[in-house]
């Protein structure tokens, strides 16, 4: 697929890149949403359904402090080798630390922080003299266990301290934060002494503190509204961590693993309008809700638009009226990550088909 074709169902798309997203929907961090601002009022007091369901969300678990991680503090010992290089994961008291040996040096280190819920793998990031590092290895809950993280698989360590992780240079370390945790610090000056780890509240609508003021002064502020009722709005909101369209037509190929970044592979798809909300991504998602991985629960998004009465332009399909996305939105396996993913590229599946791009 190049870049032209879904260009043309991409009106008026607004020109930003990741990093000024990434800034744009990094709130301005105001103190204990969660709990104090305004007195005894918390979000939770007048929005009881979002405040009960979304602490529960692996989006609010994209990052785990080391202490609480239940993937640590599950697997104790966790043990991995990789040519001469040793690994081992070891829980002691509320710390895990990491370590890797070739034999003759050692190398060992607290883990910081844990990265992703683990659905797919997770991530352990650590610091040492002054400088963040990615961990070369993973624990994958396909297996229960360590191998390579990701990037790492087709790089040779040069040394020990490569063998247990890459160095993260700023920008690097300031996405991936911000990316997977909320109040991380501004832009690239990183606070990770500040940080909530996960997405709160904030974090995705911005500021808080106004608003709950407002009600102990009579003076009620609303919240900047985040959905205006278009598909590309949301697409665009989403991407800034899932990853726009643009970022992703205009990288480096990736082949299969592009498939993780929906907003790009439903742009893609024949079914995707700008302007439709019937194919925004919270049509079929509520952020503030675990996944639905009930194929049947889709039927209706798929029948808002197909169906007589629906979009005027989509066909019926001949072959089935139900469980749409089981032969639709295949899963593909995505290489070095034990997981299958959805692919949002919507489309009709053929025997040996190649992955379209
Ligand atoms: C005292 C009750 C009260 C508290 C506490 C409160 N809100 Fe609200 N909130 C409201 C009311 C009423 C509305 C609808 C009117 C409006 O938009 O101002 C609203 C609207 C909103 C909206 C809707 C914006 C949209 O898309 O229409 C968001 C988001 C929101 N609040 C977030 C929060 C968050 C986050 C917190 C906690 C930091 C919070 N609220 C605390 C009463 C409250
Ligand atoms: C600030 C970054 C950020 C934004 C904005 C964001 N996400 Fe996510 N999302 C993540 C991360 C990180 C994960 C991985 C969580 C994990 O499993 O560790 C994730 C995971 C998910 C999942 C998988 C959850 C599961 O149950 O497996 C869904 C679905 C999702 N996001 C939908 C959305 C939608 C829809 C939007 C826009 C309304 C959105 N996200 C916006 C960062 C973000
Ligand atoms: C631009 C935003 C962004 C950046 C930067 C980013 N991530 Fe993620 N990450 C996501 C999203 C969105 C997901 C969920 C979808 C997926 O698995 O690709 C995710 C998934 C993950 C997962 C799998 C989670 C699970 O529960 O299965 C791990 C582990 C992870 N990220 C670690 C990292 C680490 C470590 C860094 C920094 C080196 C990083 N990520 C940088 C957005 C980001
Ligand atoms: C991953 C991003 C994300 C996170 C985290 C998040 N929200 Fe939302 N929220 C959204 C989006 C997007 C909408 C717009 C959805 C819509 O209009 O249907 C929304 C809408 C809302 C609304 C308006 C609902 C309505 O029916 O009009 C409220 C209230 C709200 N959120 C409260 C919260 C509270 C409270 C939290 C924390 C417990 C929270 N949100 C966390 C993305 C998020
Ligand atoms: C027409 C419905 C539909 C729309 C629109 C949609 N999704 Fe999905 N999404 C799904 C289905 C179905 C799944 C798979 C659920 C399951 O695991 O059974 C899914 C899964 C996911 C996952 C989990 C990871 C994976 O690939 O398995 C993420 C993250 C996600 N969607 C993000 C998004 C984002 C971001 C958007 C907007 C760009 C979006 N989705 C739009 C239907 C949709
Ligand atoms: C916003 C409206 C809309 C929604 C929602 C939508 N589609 Fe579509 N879809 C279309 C349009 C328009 C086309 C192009 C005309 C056609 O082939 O029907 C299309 C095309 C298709 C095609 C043919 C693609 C090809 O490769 O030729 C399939 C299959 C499909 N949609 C399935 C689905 C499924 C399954 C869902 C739900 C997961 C869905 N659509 C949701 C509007 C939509
Ligand atoms: C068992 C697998 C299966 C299921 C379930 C299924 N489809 Fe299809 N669908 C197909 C196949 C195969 C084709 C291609 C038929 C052909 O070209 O002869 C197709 C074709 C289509 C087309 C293109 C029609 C055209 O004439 O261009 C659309 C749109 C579509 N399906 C939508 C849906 C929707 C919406 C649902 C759920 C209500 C659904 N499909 C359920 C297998 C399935």
């Amino acid at each position: 697929m190049t870049a032209a074709a879904p260009a043309s169902r991409r009106r008026g798309l607004p020109a930003l890149t990741a990093l000024a997203l990434l800034v744009a929907v990094a709130p301005a961090f105001c103190q204990g949403a969660k709990s104090s601002h305004g007195g005894s009022l918390s979000c939770a007091t007048c929005h009881a359904a979002e405040a009960s369901k979304q602490p529960l969300t692996p989006m609010a678990h994209a990052m785990e402090p080391v202490s609480e991680c239940t993937i640590l503090k599950t697997h104790p010992l966790l043990t991995f080798q990789s040519g001469k290089y040793s690994y081992r994961i070891e829980r002691q008291g509320a710390q895990s630390v990491y370590s890797v040996t070739d034999g003759v040096r050692n190398f060992s280190v607290p883990i910081g922080w844990a990265f992703g819920l683990g659905l797919a793998g997770q991530t352990y990031v650590f610091e040492k003299d002054g400088l963040l590092y990615e961990s070369r290895v993973s624990f994958y809950n396909a297996i229960e266990g360590l191998d390579l993280t990701m990037g790492a698989i087709n790089q040779a360590p040069l040394d020990l301290l490569q063998a247990a992780g890459r160095e993260m240079g700023k920008q690097d370390s300031a996405q991936c934060f911000h990316c997977h945790a909320s109040n991380a610090g501004e832009g690239l000056r990183l606070d990770l002494r500040a940080l909530t780890p996960g997405l709160d509240c904030e974090r995705c609508h911005g500021a808080a503190g106004d608003h709950l003021a407002g009600f102990k002064t009579g003076q009620p502020v609303a919240m900047k509204k985040l959905n205006d009722g278009t598909a590309e709005h949301m697409n665009v909101f989403c991407g800034a961590c899932h990853r726009t369209w643009d970022e992703v037509a205009t990288g480096p190929k990736l082949g299969v693993a592009n498939v993780r970044f929906q907003p790009y592979r439903i742009t893609n798809s024949k079914c995707y309008d700008t302007d439709d909300a019937r194919i925004s991504c919270i049509a079929c998602h509520d952020p503030h809700r675990a996944l639905n991985r009930d194929d049947a629960s889709y039927d209706s998004k798929c029948v808002a638009c197909h169906s007589e009465g629906g979009k005027a332009t989509a066909q019926l399909c001949k072959v089935s009226k139900s469980n749409c996305v089981s032969c639709h939105m295949p899963r593909v396996g995505m290489p070095g990550s034990h997981h299958n993913f959805v692919d949002h590229q919507i489309r009709i599946v053929r025997a040996n088909e190649t992955y379209p791009e």
